[in-house]
């Protein structure tokens, strides 16, 4: 079997920003990590893309990762990633620990008064039988109402930046509804992206709805995983996460006040070569 480099960087990927809060609280816990960062901006909305491309454009780009910073765990801060091609990554890349981000359906459906539990992703999340067996597995007596919203993905991605906070607060509202008005006591956050909008969700569900997300659970479980296969980084700080751009062209106002706000260095990378550039 294939040893990963003990010093190469635990690698955390997204289509676009969604996996950046589960870096930043890897980050803060564990400053002396050496962290990466993917955004796979010319493959992004992932959401749209049936399984198998993805599986395929996940392979690949991995294959040219690996080959270009040899990271010691991949963590898939993606949910939509994880339900299509988790299960095919590990078994190509044997050896190479990987962490993958599911929606919080476990504690939504444990701990719903009504039975009834709202999950928000994108099309191919809520389209995969993942979500509704994980519910099925942890309490069968509770129903699961999927809702795929593609449009707040693009809002996060493409307007967040520049967005009022009544311009937040709209973009989350209609969702809030539909589960408040189907009677859900919880919304399970089963798309990286919406972390941005954690704040406004919380807000607009009040008392009546709990919020559910998955930084917590998915950090740790990363670090068990670097504990027990003894990849911790020893001494020396973490140094800033390079943050790797596929797709071409200049990273864009946009991203370069992204990369300071979560303290990045942003390398241009070509996904037809392996080097990063
Ligand atoms: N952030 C991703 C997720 O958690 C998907 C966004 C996209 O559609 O690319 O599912």
């Amino acid at each position: 079997m294939k040893r990963y480099a003990n010093e190469g960087p635990v690698l955390f990927l997204d289509s676009g920003i969604g996996g950046l809060p589960y870096l930043r609280y890897f980050r803060e816990r564990n400053p002396g990590e050496n962290l990466a960062y993917v955004a796979d901006r010319l493959n992004f909305p992932y959401g749209s893309k049936d399984k198998d491309t993805l599986v395929k454009l996940l392979s690949s780009l991995l294959s040219r990762l690996v080959a270009a910073v040899s990271p010691k765990l991949v963590v898939l801060a993606c949910n939509t990633a994880s339900v299509s091609a988790l299960d095919s990554l590990r078994k190509e890349f044997s050896g190479l620990p990987f962490v993958g981000t599911v929606p919080a359906v476990k504690p939504a459906v444990l701990n719903s008064r009504i039975s009834l539990a709202g999950v928000l992703g994108t099309e191919r999340t809520i389209a995969d039988e993942y979500i509704r067996s994980l519910a099925g597995k942890f309490n069968p007596d509770c129903r699961v109402m999927g809702v795929a919203a593609p449009e707040l993905v693009e809002f996060v991605e493409h307007a967040l930046d520049s967005a009022s906070k009544a311009e937040r607060l709209n973009s989350v509202r209609p969702y809030i509804e539909k589960f408040r008005s189907a009677g859900a006591d919880s919304i399970v956050l089963g798309c990286t992206h919406f972390l941005f909008l954690l704040d406004e969700f919380r807000e607009l569900a009040g008392d009546d709805m709990t919020i559910y997300d998955s930084v917590s659970g998915v950090v740790t479980r990363a670090e068990s995983l670097l504990s027990r296969q003894g990849l911790w980084r020893r001494g020396g700080g973490g140094g800033r996460p390079r943050c790797f751009l596929t797709g071409g062209g200049e990273p864009g106002a946009a991203w370069e006040k992204r990369a300071g706000d979560f303290g990045l260095e942003l390398v241009l990378f070509d996904n037809a070569k392996s080097e990063a550039l």
